[in-house]
């Protein structure tokens, strides 16, 4: 298995379509000089929806055919994270491999035992990997966990800021009756996507927030430390590709739209 131990070789985005572009802007944003090869793998989307020993393989086999070129692994998916994480580290030791996480942490400080909604899809959700994050601020907030498997499609569609979406919303957070909750975690990258709908639905005063930052930080972090940060001082190149080549013009699009703040940063409201 051949590894990039380059500085100047670019870093690999990977997510299951759209929604790792979010955090794909985050890294241009805090490592603007890198080279990013994005992958969406929207040919095999929803990756919530697949069986888990399938998506390893999957991922598996993407992994290795990017890292035999990229020098780092950003999984821009929670799901991707949850289920493929852990052996992707074991098998590319030497390798920056970062994945995501519900940002659990900062959605404490809303309030003093706040309830936090987090989405996300049903495999995060089912995955030690949440359980143990939970578990972990079990005593500081009520949290409450909730699948939205067909915000992720409505987000490929296009239709993530849509009456659909908002229909969606509706309909799933219907057993909370009139209970809002204080925070919302977005424990998937497709969902800042939808961050309109969701405040929309729930308010939009409501502090929504992703782990995009966290994980470009991170990226930067360990980069920084295994001496992979490249030493261009010129912009590096954006380079979108998809399993699904059909899609690109709306991964363009979506590429615009965040340069545009349509994303949801933690904390911040819309305008
Ligand atoms: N964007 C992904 C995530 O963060 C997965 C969505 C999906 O394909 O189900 O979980």
């Amino acid at each position: 298995m051949r590894k990039t131990y380059d500085p100047h070789a670019p870093i690999a985005v990977l997510d299951s379509g759209v929604g790792g572009i979010g955090v794909l802007r985050e890294v241009k944003r805090q490592l603007p000089n890198e080279q990013l090869l994005y992958f969406g793998d929207s040919a095999n989307a929803p990756y919530g929806e697949r069986p888990r020993e399938a998506l390893l393989v999957l991922i598996e086999s993407h992994a290795a055919r990017l890292l035999s070129r990229c020098k780092a692994l950003v999984l821009a998916c929670n799901t991707a994270t949850a289920v493929a994480a852990a052996e992707l580290r074991a098998r590319y030791p030497h390798t920056p491999i970062i994945g995501m996480e519900p940002a659990l942490k900062p959605a404490l400080s809303v309030c003093p035992h706040p309830h936090i909604l987090v989405l996300a899809t049903e495999t995060t959700l089912r995955e030690a990997k949440f359980e143990a994050l939970a578990a972990r601020f079990a005593s500081e907030a009520h949290i409450l966990p909730l699948p939205a498997p067909g915000l992720v499609r409505l987000v490929e569609a296009g239709l993530g800021d849509s009456a659909k979406a908002d229909a969606y919303l509706r309909q799933i957070l219907a057993p909370l009756g009139d209970a809002r909750p204080d925070a919302v975690v977005l424990g998937c990258t497709h969902f800042p996507f939808a961050a309109r709908a969701i405040r929309r639905v729930l308010g939009t005063e409501i502090p929504v927030f992703d782990g995009a930052t966290g994980t470009a930080r991170e990226l930067a972090r360990q980069l920084s430390t295994r001496g992979l940060r490249t030493p261009a001082t010129a912009p590096g190149r954006v380079m979108l590709t998809t399993s699904a080549p059909d899609r690109l013009p709306l991964y363009r699009l979506f590429w615009k739209k965040t340069a545009t703040n349509i994303v949801a940063s933690a904390q911040k409201p819309l305008p």
